[in-house]
């Protein structure tokens, strides 16, 4: 399955993005950013989403009516996806949280789950996967296989910066057919930071330990 890239080209997104690799933007105002961002990213990303009519009565005729015929899991991966799930959910009110914790390691860049709070059957389901970075894409894929071992196949990953090696390994694990992201950076470094980046989102809104 090849995987859908929808880069988000509007200034205001642009702007909220800035703010965020702005290495003087301090923790608040980065919290706020990617609260901002995130909701023109879940915005564009839902743009498709699954809708279903039904008549409305308005106090002067009835007219057509519109809902969500499968309201979304949103999947936040901590810690750094947390600072998207407020805003996610308040575009999609009617949507379940399941949350995964995953934290790469230093050294070998490979995730290590710590947490894993999902409904157990998925088929059907239409997941949203927020986590506001797509590195190497290790943490990413291993999130969406919970989600694919439990039946998921319905899942749009939102982030807010990617790199190519991300990209193409989610393209390679045939797990994502959906893809949102607010840039598409230059690549990674030998850290296996995105850049240019923003450095670490977690770090940026909870600290460094
Ligand atoms: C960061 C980021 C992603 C992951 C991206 O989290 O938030 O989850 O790394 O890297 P990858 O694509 O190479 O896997 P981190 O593990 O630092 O944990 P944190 O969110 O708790 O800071």
């Amino acid at each position: 399955m090849d995987v859908e890239v929808h880069v988000v080209d509007h200034p205001l997104a642009a702007a909220r993005l800035t703010a965020m690799r702005d290495a003087r933007t301090d923790s608040g105002q980065f919290r706020a950013a990617l609260h901002e961002l995130t909701t023109l990213l879940v915005y564009e990303a839902t743009r498709t989403i699954a809708a279903e009519h039904f008549p409305v009565a308005t106090p002067v005729a009835e007219a057509r009516g519109t809902r969500l015929a499968n309201p979304p899991l949103l999947v936040p991966v901590l810690r750094a996806g947390l600072g998207m799930a407020d805003a996610a959910h308040a575009l999609l009110p009617e949507a379940s949280m399941g949350f995964v914790g995953l934290a790469r390691d230093e050294e070998t860049h490979e995730p290590r789950a710590y947490m894993e709070s999902l409904p157990d059957d998925l088929a059907g389901r239409h997941v949203i996967v927020l986590d506001p970075m797509l590195a190497t894409g290790g943490s990413l894929v291993a999130c969406c296989r919970m989600l694919a071992d439990r039946g998921a196949t319905d899942i749009d990953v939102v982030c807010v910066l990617a790199a190519p090696d991300g990209v193409e390994t989610l393209r390679q694990s045939g797990l994502v057919p959906r893809l949102t992201t607010a840039s598409i950076d230059e690549g990674l470094n030998e850290a296996a930071f995105i850049v240019p980046g923003l450095g670490d989102a977690g770090d940026r809104q909870f600290g460094a330990y």
